[in-house]
């Protein structure tokens, strides 16, 4: 009788594979998921957290784990350096989950760590700010660079959930299309995509995800951000009602700028200058009078990622500066 060779021996010849720079990751060592709302859903699991203490200012897509999974959970409001306002109690059963709004807030986890043994740090937009010890940290890394999706996980917990591995294929469309036929052409299917990771149960980060984040030159990503972002700083610091610390930069997701101004965003716009609006929900967990309310209108959160060099930050003010 023949004998069926396994499919785990490698096999030698046909077609050539799609080719992808073999490099590290930036996480080796980090638990790979398949989104960053799982990873949160990963440490409320393994915690067993009864309630989240959770900011008006955020994603709703948070919301998906913690409904998900039946927990209580709490609103709290940020002051204008985007720090909680704690005038509440985080009880040994309960926990607090804060932001790294844009990539700019490490010290103030710092600070929290110290405060808050439960605390939970959504570092999706700052992927290049390091777990703090003993801070259960989670990233998502299609907000940083060209993935369907996966996250990373810094957990303080030898637990382990047991878990099958994603597949991204099916959700890769738009990435192919903006090196094909222009990155408006995948629009569509990018927001479809964003649909179908809704409500994904909590697996392994897919391969197609793991070896597209091998072949990233991290050094360089997070030098074009620091770059551009102090680029756009020097300019737009006297005219920015939001005031942060830049010594710290560290590869920020955004250059988040605060302007009184109504229509900035509609007016980059028709200069095909995208900008998004973190967060829509916002609109409707808060009232016009709240400084969440405020923040999700006004806040103009500028691109300085990878893709962009200082000729492209120069047109950026060149738009900007008729508008302020
Ligand atoms: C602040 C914040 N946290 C968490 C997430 C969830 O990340 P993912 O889409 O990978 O689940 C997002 C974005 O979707 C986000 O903006």
């Amino acid at each position: 009788m023949q004998k069926e060779y396994s499919s785990k021996v490698k096999s030698i010849g046909g077609y050539l594979e799609l080719q992808l720079s073999k490099g590290q990751e930036f996480y080796p060592l980090l638990l790979k998921l398949n989104t960053g709302r799982n990873a949160l859903e990963y440490i409320l699991k393994v915690k067993g957290y009864t309630l989240v203490h959770l900011p008006y200012y955020t994603c709703e897509v948070i919301m998906e784990p913690i409904r998900k999974l039946g927990i209580q959970y709490q609103y709290y409001t940020i002051n204008d350096q985007m720090e909680p306002v704690v005038d509440f109690e985080v009880g040994p059963t309960e926990c607090l989950l804060y932001t790294n709004y844009f990539g700019l807030k490490q010290e103030t986890i710092r600070a929290l760590s110290t405060k808050f043994p439960n605390l939970i740090a959504d570092n999706s937009q700052a992927f290049f700010s390091e777990p703090i010890e003993n801070v259960d940290t989670f990233y998502s890394c299609r907000k940083f660079f060209g993935v369907p999706d996966g996250a990373y996980l810094s957990l303080n917990s030898e637990a382990r959930l047991k878990i099958e591995r994603d597949i991204s294929l099916n959700r890769f469309s738009h990435l192919i299309k903006s090196i094909e036929t222009g990155i408006e052409s995948g629009y569509e299917d990018y927001i479809k995509h964003n649909v179908e990771l809704s409500n994904l149960p909590i697996r392994k980060m897919s391969s197609l995800s793991k070896a597209l984040l091998s072949g990233i030159d991290y050094k360089d990503c997070k030098y074009r951000r620091n770059s551009n972002f102090m680029y756009l700083h020097d300019f737009l610091v006297n005219h920015n009602a939001y005031s942060f610390d830049a010594s710290t930069v560290n590869g920020p997701m955004v250059y988040p700028l605060l302007h009184a101004s109504p229509d900035i965003r509609a007016k980059l716009l028709e200069k095909r200058i995208y900008i998004a609006t973190y967060w829509p929900n916002v609109f409707e967990w808060t009232t016009k009078k709240m400084y969440e309310n405020y923040l999700a209108a006004h806040m103009i959160c500028l691109p300085i990622d990878h893709r962009y060099t200082h000729s492209d930050m120069k047109r950026l003010l060149n738009v900007l500066k008729h508008l302020l």
